[in-house]
């Protein structure tokens, strides 16, 4: 009978679209292995996910599958992106955490389903980990940054104590850090996470030196990477962890376990509606001409620097697809009187689009590369695509990305701390044609290594097993 028993798993991410999407993607896959899932958003993204997503027709094909919400403590018309993002990060401890201690209690009394038998929350909701011990249920955490990232976040307060944070940004920005061990020669300090730019008194800094050591308490932890891109740093993840999963890149991964993915909830992850028109503008472009232009959900661009994006990539005349969200440009600004010249060539060979389905388009023939901001999800979305980046990150781990994909894995230019219409232009030229060479065979090579990683037999799709495998022995002994 014991046997028999479904594994209850409750997933917990921190209420932002790059946190949902690769969460939500791990709990379709658990719940096509039979798992009953709770996936806990807050109030705010659950009505977004509501209005691009049919949630009764997704009920009936998993029935196994339920959303319940909590608030996270800001009013639900606040856009969630630039600085009130922080607030939502403190938020976590004073509102989510009773409310999700209540949540959980409740799922353990209700008569509707069996008691949660196992937690994965992410690595910046460490709350849980508190609620999960007093209540005695397993906890997994997730956080959903890549290993370089993950590993340097966790070095914060070794940075401070090293001396190494806090610095003037007028300072030498190419100075090496040499504190984080298997990273000695990697990065500067222009590659440290953005909130290493804070005095150290800053209470971010404060929540990310604190959720750190926190999550350390969890004895397990799961990763959106594949063991051939970040060995090394996977290899010391596991001096803290008794079990580490890598089970990366999970978008492809699900793809390749689940037949018609198209249907998936995770494809509405982003909590957007898609413009899917720039498809067919995509089949009329040559082979590898076009420069993809995204930067995510939650920077924000002054209007000045919205301007030397669109001249620089005006002028280095190639075609380019770009995604300018609502709320790209900071307070909604105004951008004025634009130049003829910006318009006429942005109706002959550019396209924009307010959302695109942003796998599809990393996989159409046409793209040859790919301008981000480097969050987690878009740089492993392209690495698995074959699609060299130009990296301009801004916040958090994606400084680290984009030195691990220009200096690390060989695989795009990095164009931090610069918005120049010059540079913009030189490196929209350099990526699409003239240092192409320099980097389109490490590119291709990890792209391979990638889609070897999802396969059957491949590491990450083993991992995903062994999971599922912990997932099913844990509610056993729950
Ligand atoms: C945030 C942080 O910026 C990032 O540093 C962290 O690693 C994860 O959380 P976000 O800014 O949204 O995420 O960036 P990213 O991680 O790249 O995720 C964006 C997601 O939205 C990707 O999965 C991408 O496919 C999707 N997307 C983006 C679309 O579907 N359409 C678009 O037009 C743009």
């Amino acid at each position: 009978m014991e046997k028999d028993k479904v594994p209850h798993v409750v997933i917990l991410p921190l209420p932002l679209s790059g946190h949902v999407k690769p969460m939500l993607t791990l709990a379709e896959l658990l719940c096509d292995a039979g798992f009953l899932i709770t996936f806990v958003n807050s109030d705010y993204n659950h009505d977004r996910l509501e209005r691009v997503m049919d949630i009764p027709a997704f009920y009936n094909r998993s029935p196994g599958f339920r959303f319940v919400s909590i608030s996270d403590g800001l009013p639900l018309d606040e856009p969630r992106l630039g600085p009130i993002i922080f607030q939502l990060f403190f938020n976590t401890r004073t509102v989510s955490k009773p409310l999700f201690r209540e949540l959980l209690i409740s799922l353990r009394q209700s008569t509707k389903r069996s008691p949660p038998t196992c937690i994965i929350a992410d690595g910046l909701m460490c709350f849980a980990i508190d609620v999960a011990e007093e209540l005695g249920v397993p906890i997994i955490t997730f956080p959903t940054h890549g290993s370089h990232g993950m590993w340097t976040i966790m070095h914060t307060s070794n940075l401070i104590e090293e001396g190494e944070v806090p610095f003037q940004e007028e300072s030498d920005m190419d100075k090496p850090i040499t504190s984080i061990p298997g990273m000695e020669s990697l990065l500067r300090r222009r590659d440290l996470p953005g909130n290493c730019r804070l005095e150290v008194e800053n209470p971010l800094m404060e929540f990310i030196i604190s959720e750190a050591s926190a999550m350390k308490r969890a004895s397990t932890l799961i990763l959106n990477t594949f063991e051939e891109l970040e060995a090394p740093i996977i290899v010391q993840l596991g001096s803290f962890f008794d079990k580490v999963y890598t089970i990366g890149p999970l978008h492809a991964l699900l793809k390749t376990r689940i037949k018609d993915s198209s249907q998936s909830v995770s494809s509405c992850g982003s909590l957007r509606k898609e413009d899917s028109s720039c498809m067919e503008w995509l089949n009329s472009q040559p082979l590898k001409s076009v420069i993809y232009v995204s930067f995510g959900s939650v920077i924000e661009l002054s209007r000045d620097q919205l301007i030397e994006f669109w001249h620089g990539l005006v002028n280095s005349r190639k075609p380019f697809l770009w995604v300018v969200t609502q709320d790209l440009v900071e307070g909604n600004e105004e951008l004025g009187q634009i130049s003829e010249e910006l318009e006429q060539w942005t109706k002959e060979k550019g396209y924009m689009v307010s959302w695109a389905p942003q796998e599809e388009v990393l996989a159409h023939p046409s793209v040859g590369g790919f301008l981000t901001h480097s969050g987690w999800n878009s740089t492993l979305e392209s690495i698995f695509e074959g699609v060299p980046m130009i990296c301009w990150p801004q916040v958090a781990d994606q400084q680290v990305n984009g030195r691990c994909v220009s200096k690390l894995w060989r695989v795009g230019f990095d164009m931090k701390d610069t918005c120049d219409r010059f540079i913009i232009e030189k490196m929209v030229r350099d990526l699409m044609e003239d240092k192409r060479e320099e980097i389109i065979r490490s590119t291709n090579e990890i792209a391979r290594m990638a889609r070897g990683s999802v396969k059957e037999n491949g590491s990450s799709h083993c991992n995903l097993e062994r999971l599922i495998e912990d997932l099913r022995l844990m509610s056993l002994t729950n």
